[in-house]
């Protein structure tokens, strides 16, 4: 009997998909594909005839440009990919290096980074990037915030040796960082958390939180300098405003000025950075982020520096800025 029923519903369920509601569904579904596939044809065809471009005209470019700030360490090889990389992307002033090494750059050094920097301008439209070496005498973190002379440019974009941002992305957040000048603005976002809830009387302790716990809340109120954009103000209250103590405890920390900088940031606009969606890509793997027991250093920063301050500064956020032009549905 169960089986006569089993065979009755084997012939009855295809033939359902015959009858007029199942077309109708079907039709509704190819209109759909079709819909997509037509989408996906204008956009891919909206960047290859360039008409996405047209409203950056080469004056608003010239006005609005930003100096890209390089911290290196040792990584010569490194050095010469990323310098020959943003050397190609629109908007750049200037490319700095900030170099703390005890031997200063060798000659051949200079001029192999320079020359890649020279037959970039020679191929593009766009004004001349300037290059050059700003040597310091000490091995010392704080050299990466050290106001920096002859700029042309409010924004400062700092970077680390070892990460490439394509250069539409990076011409993206920059636009981000125009309309929010005084925040830092970028592609790596870290989180603190109250560790626990204190008893009266007892102070706050907070807790580092790394990608995944940003990952995972969705939250975040540090943007860190490996990538981001900075107002160059910032660098003159760092090396002469803010409590030496803060700038010693680096230095021997070697460690943590970025956190340092997301403190002081937070501090003097009472508002959190803002976070840029988008790839980038880390050439190198040997950053101190991979050594064991990272997570507990950083933790440690954020509380000396919290006992420092006298409060937390850091405020948390979620938002997150996408590119319109990649979004297909409102
Ligand atoms: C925080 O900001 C206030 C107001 O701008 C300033 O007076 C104070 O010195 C800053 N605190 C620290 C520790 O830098």
């Amino acid at each position: 009997m169960k089986g006569a029923r089993d065979r009755l519903w084997g012939r009855w369920r295809p033939a359902l998909l015959f009858n007029h509601a199942g077309l109708c569904r079907i039709k509704i579904m190819s209109l759909l594909c079709l819909f997509f596939v037509a989408l996906v044809v204008i956009s891919r065809a909206a960047s290859f005839m360039g008409w996405r471009h047209r409203l950056d005209s080469p004056q608003s470019l010239s006005r609005h440009r930003y100096t890209v700030l390089i911290n290196t360490w040792k990584r010569n090889d490194l050095l010469k990919k990323t310098v020959a990389h943003y050397a190609q992307c629109n908007g750049v002033d200037a490319i700095r290096v900030v170099w703390s090494e005890p031997d200063p750059p060798s000659d051949s050094l200079y001029s192999e980074l320079s020359q890649s920097v020279a037959s970039s301008n020679v191929h593009e439209k766009h004004q001349k990037i300037s290059f050059q070496f700003d040597t310091h005498d000490k091995d010392d973190l704080n050299n990466r915030f050290k106001p920096l002379k002859g700029l042309h440019t409010d924004a400062i974009f700092s970077i680390d040796d070892d990460v490439v941002v394509p250069c539409a992305l990076l011409e993206f957040s920059f636009s981000a960082w125009l309309t929010a000048p005084d925040s830092m603005v970028g592609f790596v976002p870290r989180m603190h958390w109250i560790e626990s809830m204190n008893h009266a009387g007892e102070e706050e302790k907070y807790t580092y939180g790394g990608w995944w716990s940003v990952w995972w809340m969705g939250s975040y109120s540090m943007i860190l300098s490996k990538a981001a954009f900075v107002h160059h103000k910032y660098f003159e209250l760092y090396t002469h405003q803010m409590p030496a103590s803060i700038r010693h405890y680096v230095r021997e920390a070697r460690n943590c000025e970025d956190i340092a900088m997301s403190f002081l940031v937070a501090n003097a606009t009472s508002a959190p950075p803002l976070w840029v969606k988008g790839r980038l890509f880390e050439i190198g793997s040997t950053g101190i982020s991979s050594l064991q027991g990272h997570s507990e250093h950083r933790t440690q920063c954020v509380n000396h520096f919290v006992s420092v301050y006298g409060y937390m500064p850091l405020v948390a956020s979620h938002v997150k800025v996408v590119d319109a032009r990649n979004q297909w549905l409102w």
